[in-house]
């Protein structure tokens, strides 16, 4: 028993004779605090025990991945996943590096959390930018009407005390005290921002001056989401950076494309007037998970169709181009453009072109070989060709896309389907859809 042989050597060590000691120099102090450790180690077989344990602690450790552990937490994996979820995943922390919503900060290289404004964070691009500024620790406050963005686009992150959500219309003042504001709030995609073409303008012109204002007031640095749409239908090809562009100011898009270009001029006169830090990013097409379904833009369109068993709607002829970016690669050229010393404007897209007939063909081989393909009229100043000149990013930030459209579509298809048909478990491309669709279609018939 325990406790008896507890008594029984204290009853030894009690017994000893208090004459022994006289015989013996007192031992040092240190050496008895030295020695009774030991003396404890190497009874009953302690050491072996300890060392058992350093080896069971030292193999955990380091046969373990880190990245494993990641992909678990991220994305509460279990063994007993579908391995084509598993790949998915696996796609997934390649892309956006050890999860879609967790960035890694390297050790060593901590720097102090800011506070950052991220207005229109919760729509596609600005919820995927809160996830790297909180990965990277920063407190994040968003700003969003929601009248495009989503408070499932931002979920996991309610709870954390680093992030707030505010409802507010940008349109309206707001004063917060902030190190950063990306302003990124606006209708992005043409069948939003023609659905109230005055409202489009005054988040462009008055949102951004309240914004402004509010980086002016708190010293706060700016940086502006502008557009390629600032080339309009542009006579240069590729687009760079100093060509002014080719738009017509009284079109149904010049809500959107004069709008920008105000807040782009607006920008500047607040950084040579009132000495704002500014940043204007002019962003080319995007996409990836959460992109508005049923938004009118061509890769949404195309998913979202060819998802549904229905046909991909080709405006014009097909052979009009564009560039696609995927998301993650958009975000963190946002960055480095913050945290840089040039305001720009910097083009931020892929300069890959793809005619619209080889992007169905692309969303064809991802999805399903058999989807049809519809021809409509095109719309008014829909451009004919779209290609950034990304020299000036590449030189001054040290940024250029990483992700091709092969590898980022499925990623979005995944996300889609699981949007549309509510289903978890499909990860699976290149797969019929045989399941039909909860939501319905709305494509622009012009
Ligand atoms: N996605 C692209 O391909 C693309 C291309 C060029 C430029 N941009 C720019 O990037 C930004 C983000 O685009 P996105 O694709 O994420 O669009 P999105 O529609 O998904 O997100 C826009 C967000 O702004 C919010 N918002 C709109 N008006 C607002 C207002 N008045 N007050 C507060 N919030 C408001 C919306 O609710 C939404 O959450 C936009 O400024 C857009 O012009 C995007």
């Amino acid at each position: 028993m325990g406790s008896s042989e507890l008594i029984n050597r204290r009853h030894e060590i009690e017994s000893q004779p208090e004459s022994d000691n006289e015989y013996y120099p007192k031992p040092s102090k240190s050496f008895i605090a030295v020695s009774r450790p030991l003396r404890y180690l190497l009874r009953e077989e302690r050491l072996v025990f300890v060392v058992v344990g350093m080896v069971i602690a030292t193999v955990f450790f380091f046969l373990i991945p880190p990245s494993t552990q990641n992909l678990e937490k991220d994305f509460g994996a279990t063994p007993t996943l579908h391995p084509m979820v598993r790949q998915v995943h696996r796609d997934r922390e390649a892309v956006f590096g050890g999860g879609m919503f967790v960035g890694k900060v390297p050790l060593g290289l901590k720097r102090k959390p800011m506070r950052i404004v991220v207005t229109g964070g919760a729509g596609f691009v600005g919820s995927h930018l809160v996830d790297r500024l909180m990965a990277r620790g920063d407190s994040v406050i968003v700003v969003d009407n929601f009248f495009t963005g989503r408070k499932e686009n931002l979920m996991h992150h309610f709870g954390n005390p680093n992030f707030e959500l505010i409802r507010h219309d940008v349109v309206e003042p707001l004063l917060l005290e902030v190190d950063q504001i990306y302003h990124l709030a606006c209708p992005a995609s043409p069948v939003h921002y023609k659905f109230n073409p005055v409202k489009t303008i005054k988040t462009n012109v008055v949102g951004t001056l309240n914004m402004l204002g509010l980086a002016k007031r708190v010293g706060a640095r700016f940086l502006l989401t502008s557009t390629s749409e600032v080339y309009g239908d542009p006579l240069q090809h590729p687009q760079v950076e100093t060509y002014w562009g080719n738009v017509n100011p009284i079109g149904v898009r010049s809500c959107y494309d004069e709008g920008k270009r105000t807040a782009e001029t607006l920008a500047m006169d607040y950084h040579r007037g009132a000495n704002v830090e500014v940043r204007i990013a002019r962003i080319f097409n995007t996409y990836g998970p959460r992109m508005c379904i049923d938004d009118g833009r061509v890769v949404s369109n195309f998913v979202a169709q060819a998802l549904r068993n229905e046909p991909m709607t080709v405006y014009g002829d097909g052979k009009q181009t564009r560039s696609f970016q995927f998301v993650s690669d958009l975000v963190e050229g946002l960055m480095r453009l913050m945290e840089g010393e040039h305001v720009g404007p910097f083009n931020l897209g892929n300069p890959g072109e793809f005619t619209m007939l080889e992007l169905a063909k692309v969303v064809q081989e991802t999805i399903d070989p058999n989807a049809k393909i519809s021809f409509k009229a095109n719309t008014e100043d829909d451009p004919h060709k779209r290609k950034p000149d990304i020299t000036k990013a590449k030189e001054l930030l040290g940024w250029e896309p990483t992700v091709s459209l092969t590898k980022g579509l499925p990623l979005m298809v995944t996300d889609f389907r699981t949007r549309i048909f509510g289903d978890h478990d499909a990860p699976s491309t290149n797969t019929k859809t045989k399941t039909k669709a909860k939501t319905n279609n709305v494509v622009r018939s012009n």
